[in-house]
C-alpha cells in the first residue's frame, strides 16, 4: 500500500515536471489542460481473448469516456464477462492493447486497481457478517483511512437504502439487497470506474427497478461506469453509450438514440379501410412519395418509411378522394429492439435466454 501510495506521488511529481518543462506560454498549459481533461476511463485496441479454438473476444477496440455510463449489450457467450476479466487484470489478452484512466495493461494495472471497482456475478462478500461489518471488512482491505472507514460506511448503507439492515447478516439478505451491498462494498474505496457485470441479471423487477437507479445517481455523482447487460430495455434506460457485441465482435457503437435513429427510416404505420382498396393501390402508392406500401389484405395497409405526419396527410387525401374511411391508423415507433434486430439478425429472443447452468465456467484462468 505505502509503495503504491509513493509511486503514485512520484508520478505526480514526474507529471507535473514534464508540464513545467513543456510550459513555455500559455496555449502549451491550455493544450496540457485539455489533455488532462480528454483522459477516456477506458481505451481499447484490437482487445482479443482466446478460449483454444475460441474468439470469446474478436479484437475490439472502444473508448468510454470519464462520466459516461457505457453499456455492453450482448446475448449470453458473446464475450461480455471476458472482456470485464481482462479489463481489470483478472485474465491476459492474446493480442491487443487497453489502458483504464491511463494507465497501461497489464504493466500499470495495480495503480489502476486503486481507481478501480469491479462487480462480476458472484458477491465477494461473507454471508456470515453484518452489512455493516462487510463494508468494514472491504475498506481495510481497500486501505481507506482508519478515520473514514466508518463514515463511509455508513454513507453507503444509507445512499443504498440498506442502513435499517446494517446489522443483519449479509446471508440474510435478499438477491437485490445482495447484489446493492455487493455494488457499495464495491464503491468503499471511491473509485472513478465502476465496472458492473449484468448488475440485474436474476433480480425480480423490483428490484432489478430499484438497482437501475441506483446506478444512474452514482453517474451523477460523476463515476464512470461500464456496465454489461442482456436487457435491451436497460443499456436504453441507463446507457450513454452502448456497444453492441455479437460473438465476440463489436458490431456498432452508438448512443441509445442513435441505434433508434437507424431504424427511423423504418417507421411503420399500419391503416385499416373501411372496404376493399385493392383496385386503387396504384392510386395509394403514387401518393406515398419514397415510402413503400405492403398490403396486408384487401383493405388493410402497411406503410414503411417516410414521415409520418406527411403519411397520414397523403392517406387522409386518398380516403377522401375515393370516398373510402379509415377504421384505424396505428404508428409502431422503433424500439432499441427494432434497431438491434436490424443491426445484429438476432432476435431477441436470443438475448432473453437466461444463463442455463451447464456452461461449465468453472476453470476460468
Ligand atoms: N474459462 C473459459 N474457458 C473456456 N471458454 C470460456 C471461458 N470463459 C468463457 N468462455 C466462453 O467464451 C465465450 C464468451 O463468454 P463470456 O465472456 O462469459 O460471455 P458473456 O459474459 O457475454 O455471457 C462463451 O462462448 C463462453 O462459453
Ligand atoms: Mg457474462
Amino acid at each position: 500500500m505505502v509503495r503504491t501510495f509513493i509511486q503514485d506521488y512520484l508520478n505526480a511529481l514526474a507529471t507535473f515536471k514534464i508540464a513545467f518543462i513543456h510550459i513555455r506560454g500559455l496555449e502549451v498549459m491550455a493544450i496540457a489542460e485539455i489533455h488532462m481533461h480528454k483522459n477516456p476511463a477506458i481505451l481499447t485496441e484490437n482487445l482479443t481473448k482466446r478460449y483454444g479454438d475460441l474468439l470469446a473476444v474478436d479484437h475490439i477496440s472502444f473508448q468510454v469516456n470519464e462520466g459516461e455510463i457505457f453499456g455492453f449489450l450482448g446475448p449470453n457467450g458473446s464475450g461480455k464477462t471476458s472482456t470485464i476479466r481482462m479489463l481489470v487484470g483478472l485474465s491476459q489478452p492474446e493480442e491487443g492493447r487497453a489502458s483504464i484512466l491511463g494507465y497501461r495493461l497489464p504493466a500499470e494495472i495495480t495503480q489502476a486497481k486503486r481507481y478501480v471497482g469491479v462487480v462480476l456475478d458472484a458477491s465477494n462478500l461473507y454471508d456470515e457478517l453484518s452489512a455493516l461489518d462487510n463494508l468494514l471488512f472491504m475498506a481495510r482491505l481497500y486501505g481507506v483511512p482508519r478515520d473514514e472507514q466508518k463514515s463511509r460506511a455508513y454513507q453507503l448503507l444509507k445512499d443504498f437504502g440498506l442502513y435499517e439492515r446494517k446489522d443483519d447478516r449479509f446471508g440474510t439478505f435478499s438477491r437485490g439487497m445482495k447484489r446493492a451491498l455487493t455494488i457499495a462494498a464495491a464503491l468503499i474505496h471511491e473509485p472513478r470506474l465502476l465496472f458492473l457485470d449484468e448488475p440485474t441479471t436474476g433480480l425480480d423487477a423490483a428490484a432489478a427497478r430499484s438497482l437501475r437507479g441506483l446506478i444512474s445517481r452514482l453517474r451523477e455523482k460523476g463515476l464512470t461506469i461500464f456496465l454489461t447487460t442482456h436487457y435491451l430495455e436497460e443499456a436504453d434506460l441507463l446507457c450513454d453509450r452502448i456497444a453492441i457485441l455479437v460473438r465476440g465482435k463489436i458490431v456498432k457503437i452508438d448512443t441509445p438514440a442513435g441505434l433508434k435513429r437507424l431504424v427511423q427510416t423504418q417507421s411503420l404505420i399500419e391503416f385499416s379501410f373501411a372496404r376493399d382498396v385493392s383496385a386503387l393501390t396504384g392510386d395509394l402508392r403514387r401518393r406515398l412519395g419514397g415510402a413503400e406500401a405492403a398490403f396486408l389484405d384487401e383493405s388493410r395497409v402497411r406503410i414503411y418509411g417516410g414521415d409520418p405526419p406527411q403519411i397520414f396527410d397523403a392517406v387522409f387525401q386518398f380516403s377522401r378522394d375515393n370516398g373510402i374511411g379509415i377504421e384505424a391508423a396505428s404508428t409502431i415507433r422503433p424500439s432499441l429492439e427494432d434497431a438491434f434486430l436490424r443491426i445484429t439478425g438476432l432476435s431477441t429472443v436470443v438475448m432473453g435466454t437466461e444463463k442455463g447452468g451447464g456452461k461449465g465456467k468453472g476453470g476460468r484462468q
